[in-house]
Parts: structure tokens; sequence; C-alpha cells
């Protein structure tokens, strides 16, 4: 995670190519119900900073400027009927007794997180940078009403991308710098746990 960026653009062509990532994630039954907000225009970018802010998210003053800062702004969406429809579908049906399945976890949020990695690492492979942040309630509604995001898609998570500047500030309150990471047997068991 990087969070803090140079004032360098970032090319539209470039952009393109990140956010076209998406439609190769994996979805749930090929539900495909991500969606994604691309926010690069100046005044529009200030516009998310400010709702982010106002609804709690401040950069404290000892931190680098961050949504401020990012030239690219990315809303990472969900639209959850994608998968209910889907789940309909005869073939579907068919594997579960003629009902919609008990969803054993929330699918799309599952491919929500596919698909905000897959900006992530696409980030990376263009030389650039990538930051994450939750969008809270508050927050997400504002910016329904503001950028016409419609009543049936979830607002996730915003991505930032950028030309990395240093953000020595965040990376000491953000564990890389004062947590180590879990030990590999910690997190990954092999044969039976
Ligand atoms: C669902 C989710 C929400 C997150 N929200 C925030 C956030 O609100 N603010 C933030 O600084 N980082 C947020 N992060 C990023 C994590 O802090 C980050 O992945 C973790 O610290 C690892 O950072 P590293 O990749 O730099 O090691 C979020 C990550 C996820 C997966």
């Amino acid at each position: 995670m990087v969070r803090h960026y140079a004032p360098t653009p970032v090319p539209r062509e470039v952009v393109e190519r990140i956010v076209a990532t998406v439609r190769r994630a994996p979805s749930a039954g090929y539900s495909q119900g991500q969606r994604l907000l691309v926010v690069t225009d100046p005044e529009r970018r200030a516009e998310v900073a400010r709702v982010m802010s106002d609804s709690g998210w401040t950069a404290p003053e000892d931190r680098e400027p961050w949504l401020e800062s990012a030239p690219v702004h990315v809303f990472v969406c969900i639209r959850e009927d994608d998968y209910h429809e889907r789940y309909r579908q005869e073939d579907k049906l068919v594997q579960t007794g003629g009902e919609e399945i008990d969803w054993p976890v929330p699918f799309w949020f599952v491919d929500a997180g596919a698909a905000l990695m897959m900006l992530l690492l696409a980030a990376i492979d263009e030389g650039l940078a990538a930051g994450l942040t939750g969008v809270e309630g508050g927050a997400a509604d504002e910016l329904r009403s503001r950028f016409g995001i419609p009543d049936d898609v979830t607002v996730v998570a915003l991505v930032t991308i950028g030309v990395p500047a240093p953000d020595p500030g965040w990376s000491q309150v953000t564990s890389r710098r004062t947590q180590p990471r879990r030990a590999p047997e910690e997190v990954v068991r092999w044969e039976c746990w």
C-alpha cells in the first residue's frame, strides 16, 4: 500500500489497461457483478477527498496527503442483484433443487475483493503504486448522490493509483514498519490444520 503520490499524471491509456483487468477477475457463477467508478478529473477528485474527510476520513497532519495527492481514484463497487439473478437461472437451480443457493458467504463481496486485487496488481505491473481504503456508509451515501451511483450498486472500497512518493508517516501507522508479518506457519497449514 502506498498512501502518497507524486504530482505526475497517469496517462489515460494506462488507466484504461489497469481497469480493464477487472473483466478477467473471478466471479461467482460468472455473475460478473463487479463495477468500477474511475475518477480522474481534478475537481471530482477533490470532491471525493472532501466527501471522505467530511465523513471522518482525515489524514492527520503528521501524515502525507493521500487522497488529495492521488491522480486516479477508482471506486470498487458490486451489484448484488447480479448474483441473485444468475443463481436463479436454470442451470443453477437444477443443482440446488429449484431454490437459489443458501449462500455460504456473500460471494459478491468476495468478488469485490478479487476485483480490487486485480487493480492493485495491475497498477504495480504498470510501474505505479496503489492504496486502498474502505468507504464508510455516510460517505458512500453522499458519493451515491454526487456521482450518480445507482441504488442497486454498493460501494465497497476506494483504490488510489499513481506514481509513488515517500509515505513514512503512513507506513509507521499501517504496520509494515512497526509490526512483523505473521509467520508463514501461522497463516498457511499443510495437509491438516
Ligand atoms: C477491506 C480493506 C479495507 C482497508 N481499509 C483501509 C483503510 O481504510 N485505510 C488504510 O490506510 N488502509 C486500508 N486497507 C489497507 C490495509 O491497511 C493494508 O492492506 C495492510 O496494511 C497491508 O499493507 P501493505 O500491503 O503495505 O503491507 C484496507 C484493506 C482492506 C483489504
